[in-house]
């Protein structure tokens, strides 16, 4: 993770009113130089200056399709900063406004780990093997991906991604989400008994020669925090509780808990599927709290709740503040640049192989913010 030193006094000076004029201020002097891209994570004091809102795949495509902007201020985490670096013209530059802003998840897969994995996995997999990567997943993944026959996905077109896999090679190494890489691999009709779990942590990550040989998906042992806290009792309680629940769960969400789900899909899926059901419609939901209160309060003819009793929080998200995007928007209008996110031009080059493919197995991007 990297370290965000902390910001000048004046920053904590200022009321909640002062900080949104200022940074209203600051995107008016900035004008279409600047481009304002924001998960659907954050929270909506930072989501308000947003010039577009998405999923990590839409955002990866708006990133692609800037032409005019020299600066994208990236409201959401490391790796998406980094993505929208490696997608852009080098003449944009990409700013993360509180540089330890991570993802624990892309934190889960080192390229160490990876290349110890790939030297297993060539001498005992007994076929040919397609690294693919969630772009939840550092830069030198995705560059690996890229040089080895592999893609990017998304939570969005795993789908599509693995059906491209299994159409370039007969196994999958699928990292770092063992979660996303098993409710796909289950969806497309692949049997659990299919799909071996590595962990890089234990020898030949702690697989038998004959578990190496015949599986046909190895899932990575990483997983998302926050989803994880989602859980298969959860769901049995929402239904106990009143039977008018729909449960709606992102596909980060463990597999137990899938199978309790009545839908499944990206953030942009859940606020497509919330935004046209009917007036009257309940909705249990396992993502980010922050989607579902924002989906709550738009949506105050249907009941909108999470799926679990605990918050679950990102964090890391979280860290990207009024504060913080105000320091990186003062610092551009003043002629600087502070956090820029700058991938080196050799892992650009391969990682941005892995990205293509993954745009190629997309539909067309949405240009409109929310
Ligand atoms: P989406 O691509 O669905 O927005 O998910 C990104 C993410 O990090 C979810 O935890
Ligand atoms: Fe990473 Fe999970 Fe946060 Fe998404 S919600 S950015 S996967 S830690």
């Amino acid at each position: 993770m990297l370290y965000q030193s902390p910001l000048p006094a004046q920053y904590d000076e200022h009321s909640r009113g002062e900080l949104a004029d200022r940074i209203r201020r600051r995107k008016q002097e900035l004008g279409s130089c600047l481009v304002i891209l924001c998960h659907h994570y954050q929270d909506d004091d930072v989501a308000q200056f947003a010039d577009f809102t998405g999923d990590s795949l839409k955002l990866s495509q708006i990133a692609a399709s800037q032409e005019q902007a020299e600066f994208v201020v990236f409201c959401g985490v490391h790796f998406m900063a980094e993505s929208a670096d490696i997608l852009t013209a080098d003449s944009v530059r990409v700013v993360l406004p509180d540089l330890s802003a991570g993802c624990s998840m892309a934190d889960m897969a080192e390229i160490e780990q990876l290349e110890d994995a790939w030297e297993i996995l060539s001498e005992s997999a007994g076929a040919t093997v397609i690294p693919i990567t969630y772009v939840n997943s550092a830069a030198a993944i995705k560059a690996f991906c890229g040089r080895h026959g592999g893609a990017c996905c998304t939570s969005s077109n795993a789908k599509q991604v693995l059906q491209w896999a299994m159409s370039q090679g007969d196994k999958v190494l699928f990292l770092p989400d063992q979660h996303l890489g098993r409710n796909t691999a289950y969806t497309m009709g692949h049997a659990l008994n299919e799909m071996v779990v590595y962990d890089p942590k234990r020898d030949c990550g702690g697989l038998s020669p004959n578990e190496l040989a015949d599986a046909k998906f190895y899932l990575w042992s990483g997983h998302c925090s926050v989803h994880q806290l989602f859980t298969p009792t959860d769901a049995d309680r929402i239904r106990e509780l009143d039977g008018k629940y729909s449960i709606l769960v992102h596909p980060e969400c463990s597999w137990e808990v899938v199978q309790k789900a009545d839908c499944v899909g990206s953030t942009e899926y859940i606020i497509e599927t919330v935004r046209d059901s009917v007036a009257g419609s309940h909705w249990a939901i396992g993502t980010e709290v922050h989607l579902i209160n924002r989906l709550a309060n738009e949506h105050p003819d249907k009941t909108v709740r999470s799926l679990a009793r605990v918050q679950c929080l990102c964090t890391t998200m979280y860290r990207i503040d009024m504060k913080h995007l105000l320091y990186s928007l003062d610092a551009l209008a003043e002629g600087r640049v502070v956090n820029q996110i700058s991938v080196d031009p050799e892992t650009k080059r391969q990682a941005v192989i892995a990205l293509d493919r993954m745009l190629a197995n997309a539909s067309s991007p949405q240009t409109a913010t929310d």
